[in-house]
């Protein structure tokens, strides 16, 4: 092989703050693996929290950096000894968490691990995706049809909301359901994926948000179907209740703690909070706990936390994506705000408002 070495975006989980391009080893294939050749890869708030040190870290194999990147298409570029159904040239995208032993790690729904030993490629202990090549076992891939291979990347953050929505769905099987209306915190990808999986399931999606009602990623909303609520015209989330009507399934995904806690003071009866940010760091706020333990317990509330998707997820996915090309063919395509060759990578990870996903060109499709 020509080129031994290969270049690798990396942070280091003793040194907060601190990303590099760094040359690393070109991995060998062994037997039962398969090697990608990484074309884009996402970023995300999970990214900037691994970099600062407030969520995942530590680095694999006893080195002191770790690769990031959970977010991920590539394509086959080659299939190792004994591996089947899959070929050179395929496109997969690879799942996030590797498990550990546990009763759920082993019926393939590490998502659900009970133990905590899993680890997590590009988040904590084990390298992630944002390097040229990677090696994978089958079992942890997903192969995508090369017309939704430009989007392919949403895979990850759709396959999250496959969870998240599906869990709520099979929690509120716990009465008769007829789930209207559904309302969003959070204007990034996760939040208006899911407006687009509602509006697919007919759900009137209300997505709430700090960005101005006119700002192009607000307007992009109305395309879809969803109907935004800018916090400068509902400044109090108590109000929303008023401002909507009956709400039954709420999803927070604005990575704002005090979001989360005013949105469970808000469940309305036999309604359902999914809660979907990982919230780095800490913030505190005062609650009046009683009120909303008295407003869930008389109402029936639901409130339930959601991590991580499968490689089933991964597989709905791909049907979901396929779905909203069908029904908006090339939306998707726009929730793609920038693409970033490798190595403008701090540019690349930038927090920007305008910004919906930034996609890491890796390398070009062949
Ligand atoms: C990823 C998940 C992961 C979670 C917690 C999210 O950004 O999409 O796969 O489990 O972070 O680390
Ligand atoms: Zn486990």
């Amino acid at each position: 092989m020509a080129n031994t070495t290969m270049r690798a975006i990396v942070a280091y989980p003793k040194e907060p703050g601190r990303v590099e391009m760094i040359d690393v080893e070109r991995p060998a294939l062994p037997a039962g693996h398969v090697m990608i050749a990484m074309r884009d890869v996402g970023t995300d708030a999970t990214d900037r929290e691994v970099i600062a040190a407030e969520h995942g870290g530590s680095a694999p194999d006893g080195g002191d950096y770790l690769i990031l990147g959970h977010e991920s298409i590539g394509q086959i570029a080659e299939v190792g000894e004994g591996v089947t159904g899959l070929n050179v040239g395929d496109w997969v995208v690879a799942t996030v968490r590797r498990p550990d032993g546990c009763p759920n790690c082993r019926r393939g729904e590490s998502d659900m691990c009970l133990w905590g030993g899993y680890v997590e490629r590009g988040i904590i202990g084990a390298h992630g995706y944002l390097t040229e090549y990677v090696i994978e076992k089958p079992e942890f891939l997903v192969t995508l049809p090369p017309h939704l291979s430009r989007v392919g990347a949403l895979l990850e953050p759709i396959s999250i909301n496959v969870k998240a929505i599906g869990q709520a769905w099979s929690i509120q099987r716990r009465m008769l359901w007829e789930p209207k209306t559904a309302l969003i915190f959070g204007l990034g990808s996760i939040g208006i994926l899911a407006g687009m999986m509602l509006r697919q399931r007919g759900i009137a999606a209300y997505l709430y948000s700090r960005s101005p009602a006119d700002s192009p990623k607000a307007r992009l909303l109305r395309d879809v179907g969803i109907t935004y609520i800018a916090t400068s015209d509902v400044p109090d989330i108590a109000a929303l209740g008023d401002h909507i009507g009956r709400i039954d399934f709420m999803l927070e995904a604005t990575g704002a703690a005090p979001v989360a806690a005013k949105a469970m003071g808000i469940v309305q009866p036999n309604a359902v909070l999914c809660l979907l940010s990982v919230t780095g760091g800490s913030a505190r706020e005062e609650v009046d706990i009683a009120a909303v333990n008295k407003h869930l317990v008389l109402g029936n509330g639901v409130i339930f936390g959601s991590v991580n998707s499968n490689a089933g997820h991964f597989r709905e996915a791909v049907q979901v994506l396929d779905g909203f090309e069908k029904t908006w063919p090339g939306f998707a395509e726009r929730l793609i705000s920038r693409r970033v060759p490798l190595d403008r990578f701090r540019e690349g990870l930038e927090d920007r408002d305008e910004d919906i996903k930034v996609l890491f060109e890796v390398s070009a499709a062949e």
